[in-house]
């Protein structure tokens, strides 16, 4: 049997569904959110200006008034804090809007009196609370602002808002602002809270890789841009060439694409085109747009991982961005080819790619997912460990509930996983080899290791390479985008290429039974080395990892 690394297969599992948002009748959905709104009066939080409160448990907006506004959350905070003693004039205006709840519970009058998701040139926004009075705090310092809100239609929920949002929650003070959508949970008054929902969550943003401050702000132009300028007045970002087209409006829709529209409702520029890193129901990843995991928890720009439809080779694939590009992830699928390539589009249940060229009814491949529940919203989002998680709200909040991309044999084949040389075996990380490489951090061994001898240079006067061989370890990169491959070549006929080219830093060597038969993939560059399970994946692997000959002093060197 020829040894090669098996591309992933489509997934047919949809037990990760999690519904446990079903609606409640109108009398409990009343209680539960004057609770919720006595809690989230935790968080300093005000109401827009516009639009009168038309709630059919509009007393319930007011409970929360009668407590002594209670001081802000610090932002180093990082569990919930205790709320303050209920007074009882709370407890009296409590039973008092659960009478009205009562009463209006049969009614048809809808809760809808902070929804305000469109906008007409000129228009600008400024980040501030005081130019946009709906905004909240959260309880680990996150903040959003609002300056567009498309409220669930049940009137509470989890909604979308466009305004600026920060979420870097390692600063003391929240200061570093993505302008963009974000899914925010807005209770009975339309108001956006944090009860339970944790940060806003980011779906898409135009300055993911250059927050900007305080005082910066948003603008719908006269001629129809959508322009950010820092506080200091330089544009950061703009949609770019919907100027001179008749922008009309700008909308938030109510599956969370920020649309520019003109006068006759044609989409003239959408978020949905510019994708970040998530993807929401009803998006579509278009040929050649890219999925771009951020760089970390805390940092919003992006990194080098990202997922696309590959036009080359039919299949949606996923990469790390390296010279050239290393592909972990492989669903591959026939019929794209005909032009104009193919896409993906992310359904309630699947992650379906279908033909640009020839729409058809039925896709050319499929990745089944569990199904949003109802009332409720899901997102996914490629991450910074190459995962692309499906998430979905519940009352508990966000949780992840489909990991989208498996990996063959397991999840040590993520790129990253261990860091750059880090070695994964059962999910665990280590170096190498102990002579020959450390970790960087040896208290956090998914940092990833370093060679004790790095290759400076190449050729020439350089100094010399050799190779550090570790039969038992393989590499996660699948053999056709290696930097080249050689086939049936021996072990040594392998090193012997690697030790040849400047542009190689580590060799696979993949065989049966015969190391004199082999195939020999050379690779640029090392990420995450995964020990090698011969037993599943039915071959022999050896990595071959490039250091730099050291010789050794002799002893008339010594002085
Ligand atoms: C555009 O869409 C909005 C909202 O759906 C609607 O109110 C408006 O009448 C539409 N305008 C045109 C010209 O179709
Ligand atoms: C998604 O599909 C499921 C069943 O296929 C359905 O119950 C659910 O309501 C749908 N969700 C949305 C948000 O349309
Ligand atoms: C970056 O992505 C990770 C997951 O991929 C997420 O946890 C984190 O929130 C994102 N960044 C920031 C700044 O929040
Ligand atoms: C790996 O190599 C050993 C020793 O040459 C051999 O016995 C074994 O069958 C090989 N395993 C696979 C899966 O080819």
């Amino acid at each position: 049997m020829l040894p090669f690394l098996p591309a992933s297969s489509p997934i047919s599992d949809d037990d990760g569904a999690n519904q446990t948002n079903q609606r409640l009748p109108p009398f409990s959905v009343c209680v539960a959110l004057a609770v919720a709104d006595s809690q989230s009066h935790r968080h300093r939080e005000s109401r827009p200006s516009r639009g009168a409160p038309a709630c059919s448990c509009s007393a319930i907006k007011h409970v929360p008034s009668v407590h002594h506004p209670s001081p802000r959350i610090s932002s180093r905070q990082t569990s919930l804090p205790t709320p303050p003693p209920v007074p009882v004039q709370f407890a009296t205006m409590l039973q008092l809007a659960l009478a009205l709840c009562v009463l209006t519970a049969g009614g048809v009058v809808r809760a809808q009196p902070f929804d305000y998701p469109t906008a007409k040139p000129s228009t600008t926004w400024a980040n501030t609370d005081a130019s946009l009075p709906h905004h909240v705090t959260y309880a680990d310092g996150s903040v959003a602002r609002a300056a567009l809100l498309r409220l669930n239609p049940a009137g509470y929920g989890p909604s979308y808002a466009f305004g600026f949002f920060c979420t870097n929650h390692l600063a003391p003070l929240c200061a570093e602002f993505l302008l963009g959508v974000a899914v925010v949970y807005c209770n009975s008054g339309g108001l956006m809270t944090s009860v339970v929902a944790g940060i806003p969550q980011v779906v898409w943003s135009a300055n993911r890789g250059s927050p900007v401050g305080e005082g910066a702000a948003a603008e719908l132009t006269a001629a129809g841009d959508l322009v950010l300028r820092s506080a200091q007045g330089a544009v950061v970002w703009s949609a770019a060439g919907t100027a001179g087209r008749s922008v009309a409006a700008m909308a938030v829709a109510r599956d969370g694409n920020l649309l520019l529209l003109d006068a006759r409702n044609n989409t003239v520029w959408q978020s949905f085109d510019h994708p970040t890193d998530a993807l929401l129901v009803g998006q579509s990843l278009r040929p050649g747009a890219r999925l771009v995991a951020n760089s970390s928890a805390a940092n919003w720009s992006p990194s080098r991982l990202y997922l696309t439809v590959a036009a080359d080779d039919d299949s949606l694939s996923a990469y790390v961005d390296a010279e050239p590009p290393q592909r972990y992830y492989r669903l591959g699928f026939s019929g794209g080819g005909g032009g104009g390539g193919a896409y993906a589009t992310y359904t309630n249940g699947s992650l379906a790619v279908f033909a640009a060229a020839a729409p058809a009814p039925t896709p050319l491949a499929t990745i089944q997912l569990p199904a949003v529940g109802a009332g409720t919203v899901q997102y996914m989002r490629l991450e910074h460990d190459g995962h692309l998680r499906v998430y979905e709200w519940s009352s508990a909040g966000w949780a992840p509930v489909f990991d989208v991309l498996r990996l063959f044999p397991d999840d040590c084949a993520f790129p990253t996983v261990c860091g750059a040389y880090g070695v994964c075996t059962d999910m665990q990380c280590s170096c190498p080899d102990a002579a020959n490489f450390r970790a960087v951090d040896f208290r956090r061994p998914n940092r990833g290791c370093v060679t004790v001898a790095p290759v400076a240079g190449c050729g020439g006067s350089h100094p010399p390479a050799r190779l550090v061989s570790l039969p038992g370890l393989a590499y996660f990169n699948d053999p056709a985008t290696s930097l080249r491959a050689l086939e049936r070549v021996s072990d040594a006929a392998c090193r012997k290429a690697c030790l040849d080219d400047c542009a190689c830093a580590a060799a696979q060597f993949v065989y049966g039974t015969d190391a004199g038969d082999g195939f020999c993939y050379l690779q640029s560059e090392v990420l995450s080395l995964e020990t090698s399970r011969p037993e599943v994946v039915h071959y022999n692997s050896t990595m071959h990892l490039k250091v730099r000959a050291t010789r050794r002093p002799s002893p008339s060197a010594r002085f």
